[in-house]
């Protein structure tokens, strides 16, 4: 007999089918990998980071493969606001699946106005905010980096954000995330993501030139995976536990088992990035690998499994 495993989890309010999110800036702006894999079969999708006026982004080489990973410098490329709402909107609303839109900017108003004219649309169910863009108005201190900054970026988009959710993104490398998550919730925040890649450089020992145009990119993928594990469990225990804060957790995720690891260091659900590069149907599989390692483990509902890290 197949023994039935319930594997929805309730995030900020919001329930998932199930715990995996695909993660910003790796699978488009909505149902781009639809080729690949049923999109609404995901617990919830991300986009792309949002601006308020399109990007070109940095020059190439924007992306080189690293020992277990990657480095981007993608420079926040995308097709600004408007592009978004008139393009990508309707599709989003077909969607049928939670969908945070990634908003990102210079300033703090540029968050505010992209929140803002998003906050009434329906199919939207929150927003994730990417503080790791350097600040302009601070000269290009990365706004996810202080604490005030942290929470008057979050409770200004808070203010125009309505119902949605506002999951805020955290950079790994602080001095303790951890006061940048409180930081975060302070500021309003529903929920937390962690991590975003860290700055790293890989150099061409040839022409002795950093290989990437922009000198510097995120490091993404496997080799990221421990550290992410790490800062989850810390910010959990530290931070969201005794709040009620839900932990989306990002970083080298590949399998069910490293989602099952996140999960079970305190995150309430997982998003799948440089992954989906490798294999675009990988979330979709982690899905199912959850469901298995529930009948194998006899856990009749995922939530049991969050934050039961003992030791
Ligand atoms: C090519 C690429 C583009 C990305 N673009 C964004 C972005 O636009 N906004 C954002 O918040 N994070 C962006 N990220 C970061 C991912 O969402 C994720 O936090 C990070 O890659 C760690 O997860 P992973 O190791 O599973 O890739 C990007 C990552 C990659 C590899």
């Amino acid at each position: 007999m197949k023994q039935e495993v319930d594997i929805s989890v309730e995030f900020a309010g919001i329930r998932l089918a199930n715990p995996v999110f695909t993660a910003s800036g790796t699978c488009g702006y909505a149902d781009e990998l639809s080729d690949f894999m049923d999109v609404k079969c995901l617990g919830g999708f991300i986009t792309k980071s949002i601006t308020l006026k399109p990007r070109k982004g940095h020059t190439a080489p924007r992306i080189v493969e690293t020992d277990s990973g990657m480095l981007n410098a993608i420079g926040l490329a995308n097709i600004g606001l408007d592009k978004f709402i008139e393009e990508k909107l309707p599709i989003i609303r077909e969607m049928f699946i939670p969908v945070f839109v990634n908003v990102a900017g210079e300033t703090i108003e540029e968050y505010v106005a992209v929140a803002e004219r998003l906050a009434s649309e329906k199919a939207i169910a929150g927003f994730e905010l990417n503080v790791s863009c350097p600040n302009v108005q601070q000269g290009g201190i990365y706004f996810g980096t202080d604490p005030a900054i942290v929470t008057e970026i979050t409770s200004a988009v808070k203010k125009v954000a309505g119902e949605k959710v506002l999951m805020v993104k955290l950079p790994p490398a602080v001095t303790d995330i951890s006061a940048i998550a409180r930081a975060a919730v302070e500021g309003g925040a529903n929920a937390l993501s962690l991590i975003n890649t860290f700055t790293a450089m890989v150099i061409d020992i040839e022409t002795h030139r950093p290989v990437l145009a922009n000198r510097t990119g995120g490091l993404s993928g496997p080799a990221i995976k421990p550290i992410a594990v790490y800062l989850v469990n810390k910010v959990y225990r530290e931070v969201t536990k005794e709040r009620g804060i839900p932990i989306l957790g990002i970083g080298g995720i590949r399998t069910a088992s490293d989602a099952i690891e996140f999960i079970i260091a305190g995150a309430s659900a997982v998003a799948v990035g440089t992954a989906s590069f490798v294999e675009p149907v990988c979330a979709i599989k982690i899905i199912e690998g959850i469901k298995q390692y529930c009948v194998r483990n006899n856990i009749g509902s995922i939530k049991e499994v969050v934050g039961s890290i003992t030791g």
